[in-house]
This record gives structure tokens, sequence and C-alpha cells, in this order.
């Protein structure tokens, strides 16, 4: 595996594998890989000939108050479980070469509408600090393929949403969400978790499983049947951002005809910011 942190010698072997008629398959990252993480490299790599990964910690995504420091770091370990399993090229560029105007003066890619509402609501910018880095990532690396985990469901959208509004030449592959054993989706952010916290963080998926459960079996009284969602995770010590059921593709508010959902929740366990997301049908 070559690690590169320049963008030139990037475009260079860029060159050599197009010419090779090698395809090319892209997983972003902000590092700290998890099982998750290396479940998109797994499927990047049965469909491609070539992966690149890229590890940069992007400064555009976060608000003032959230974790930028603080977010883990661990390229050492993470160099090593890619090696393992035979990517190519690690990219690891600097902010002062993606941002080299300076972020005030970044030009920024936003998706309307999908970038503002659920997480966009609580998380003003983020989406566009995505958007922009991403869209900046693939002019670099140029793949015929990117993979996303559907662990952040609402990125996904607003990522395939850019593609199609920007006439992007590659495919987008979102990838189900892995999981603990007790069923906490895998995340970064959960090395924030305390013992206590880490033992209560189950609860919220354990509810999203009940509340699709109920859909599927007919119960049509989404909100009441949130409500109660809500008021046992905030029983169970947790702070609620949101739970919403949502229309799979523009993630609205479903109309009454809608069999495809997603419900979409968000909730503070101590100090860090739980997200999930379970797929519904109710076509059965
Ligand atoms: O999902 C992430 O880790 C990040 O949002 C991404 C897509 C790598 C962009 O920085």
């Amino acid at each position: 595996m070559q690690q590169i942190s320049d963008i030139t010698p990037l475009r260079e072997i860029r060159r050599k594998w197009q010419i090779q008629g090698k395809t090319i398959a892209f997983v972003p990252t902000m590092g700290n890989l998890h099982d998750g993480h290396l479940n998109l490299v797994r499927q990047a790599k049965s469909k491609a000939d070539i992966v690149v990964v890229s590890i940069f910690v992007n400064p555009l995504q976060f608000g003032p108050d959230e974790d930028l420091e603080a977010y883990p770091r661990t390229l050492e370990q993470d160099k090593a479980a890619l090696q393992a399993l035979g990517v190519d090229v690690l990219f690891t560029p600097h902010a002062s070469a993606i941002y080299s105007r300076g972020l005030e003066k970044q030009t920024f890619v936003e998706v309307p509408g999908l970038s503002y509402m659920i997480c966009g609501a609580s998380r003003p910018g983020h989406f566009r600090g995505v958007a922009t880095i991403v869209c900046k990532l693939f002019n670099m690396v140029q793949p015929n393929m990117a993979f996303f985990g559907e662990k952040d469901f609402q990125q996904l959208q607003v990522i395939k949403a850019m593609v199609t509004d920007l006439s992007m030449n590659l495919t987008i592959y979102g990838v189900p969400t892995m999981r603990e054993s007790d069923g906490l989706a895998m995340s970064s952010r959960n090395h924030y978790l305390t013992a206590k916290e880490r033992e209560k963080a189950p609860i919220m998926y354990a509810r999203l499983c009940e509340l699709k459960q109920k859909m599927e079996s007919g119960r049509r009284d989404f909100s009441l049947m949130v409500d109660q969602v809500k008021r046992d995770l905030d029983e169970a010590g947790l702070k609620v951002d949101y739970v919403e059921v949502r229309s799979i593709d523009t993630l609205l508010s479903p109309g009454h005809e809608e069999t495809e959902l997603v419900i979409l929740a968000a909730a503070f366990l101590g100090k860090t910011r739980l997200i999930d997301n379970i797929q519904v049908s109710l076509k059965a």
C-alpha cells in the first residue's frame, strides 16, 4: 500500500491506472477505522481493480462547539488495517493543501433542502462541509465508484443528490450499518462513551427495532409511537435530538401511500451524540 499526501502524485498514479484500463473504487473516511469502515473497503475491493481510501478529518464539517480537536486520530493503527485488506493507496492530505485559500474563502457545495433538515437542522453547515470535501476528494481521486455507510443515512442521500445534481460520473454505493453484538451501530464516536454510557447506548437501536416491528405489523399512528420512543430514551438518560419517520428517498414526512420509509434518530448520551437509523418497508 502506498501512502500519498500530495495531490500531484495522486493524479500521476491515477493517470497510470486509467491508461491500464483499471477501475477505481474510493472510500473516504476521517480515520479511526472500525469494522464498519473496513467493510466498506471489502465491498470496494469486491467491485473494482484498485481501492483508494482517504483519511482526512475535515474541519469544514464540524461546528464551532463540536469535537474537531478531540476526534480520535489513530493513523498507524488505521494504516495496518488497510494494508492487511490490500488497499492500493491511502490518501492522507493536509488541511493546508485541501483548503489552500483558507476555510473562510473556500468555494462550497450545498445540496439545498436535504442539508437543512433532521441532522442538518441540529448541525448547521455540517452537510455543506461534507458535500464540499466529498466533491473535492472526488475531483482528486476521480473514482468510478465510491462507498459510504448507511449509518450516516442523511449524508448518503446528500451525496447521492450532489452526484445527480452536478452530473458527476461515478456510482455511489450505500453499505448496511455494521453493529456491535448488542446492536450499537459502530462509530468512531463510541470511544467517547464511559463504561456506564456504553451499557445504555444499545437502547436506541432496540427502540428503533420495536418501532419498525409495530409499523410493519400495521400500526399507522407514527407520531404517537415516536413520542413513546422519545420518552423511553429520555427515561433511560439520553437527551433526544430527534426521532423521525421519513420517506426513504426524499427524507420528507411520508404521505399515506408511501411504503418505503426510514426511521432516523439522534440523541446525546453524556457528551456523545449517537445517531442511528433503520429502514422499514410497509409492503409486506
Ligand atoms: O462519513 C465520514 O467519515 C465523513 O463525513 C466523510 C464522508 C469522510 C467526509 O469527511
